[in-house]
């Protein structure tokens, strides 16, 4: 059978992909399971990305994994979901030393319980110098917090006199943003169908491409993303300019 990989050009790969993983609790109900049951399968897609990005060549994958929205999910599903994401980073970091990853997160960490936050910190201190891909989780994020905090920071510098109200500009903005040291994302993917960027990297993703896919997160596998990887590169990216000027450059 054909893979989608044998139609990727490694020569325009994406550097940064980022993915909303979406449709757990749907994939669970389906199977008459409950929903954590879903964010367990959940994992295996997250090693299976992981994995594809990384061997493809890809540089940066961001996951979004728990949203300042999700706690107010019931507080049973809130834990559990703690629990997962503590076990996944506990049981995952030899991998990804294994396979040369650097963890990393963004959002409220410090509003993570204690035990994740300090697990999450050891691994992303354990897998620091790897330097295949890095690979971003999205805890307890939202847009709306990141660019809250980044006005707040950017009033604290002007008030202290660090800067001027003059020096804020764009590059500036995103020397303030958690993802400070990431390429802005090329590729956006959602799973389960529905058509919203809830709240991720609003400013990150002024560019990316979006692609949607039916498919629930559990069910996601690298084929998946090779298909979304074709389908990024059969896309003609204009930044707002012509398809013209595009050719002539
Ligand atoms: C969305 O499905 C998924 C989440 C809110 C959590 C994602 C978590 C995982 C995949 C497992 C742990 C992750 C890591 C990185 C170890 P949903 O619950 O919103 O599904 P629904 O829309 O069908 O209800």
């Amino acid at each position: 059978m054909t893979s989608y990989k044998d139609k990727i050009d490694p020569e325009r790969l994406p550097q940064h992909v980022a993915i909303i993983m979406d449709g757990n609790g749907r994939w669970a109900k389906q199977h008459g399971k409950h929903r954590v049951f879903g964010h367990k399968n959940g994992v295996v897609s997250v090693r299976e990305a992981a994995e594809a990005a990384a061997e493809l060549g890809i540089p940066y994958l961001t996951l979004y994994a728990f949203s300042t929205e999700n706690w107010s999910r019931p507080k049973t599903e809130v834990n559990a979901l703690m629990r997962l994401l503590l076990q996944t980073i506990k049981d995952e970091v030899a991998t990804m030393n294994k396979n040369n990853i650097r963890l990393n997160a963004i959002g409220d960490l410090q509003s993570l319980p204690q035990r994740n936050y300090m697990h999450l910190m050891k691994a992303i201190e354990q897998t620091s110098s790897n330097n295949r891909m890095t690979l971003t989780l999205a805890l307890s994020y939202s847009s709306r917090w990141e660019l809250t905090m980044v006005a707040r920071r950017i009033a604290e510098d002007v008030v202290a006199g660090r800067c001027t109200p003059e020096e804020i500009n764009q590059e500036c903005m995103g020397k303030y943003l958690t993802t400070s040291s990431l390429p802005d994302p090329e590729l956006l993917i959602r799973t389960s169908g529905e058509f919203r960027v809830s709240n991720f990297m609003l400013w990150q993703i002024a560019y990316a491409e979006l692609y949607f896919t039916n498919k629930f997160w559990p069910e996601f596998r690298r084929e998946d993303l090779y298909k979304a990887l074709v389908d990024f590169q059969c896309r003609e990216r204009r930044f707002g300019k012509t398809s013209e000027q595009l050719i002539k450059k």
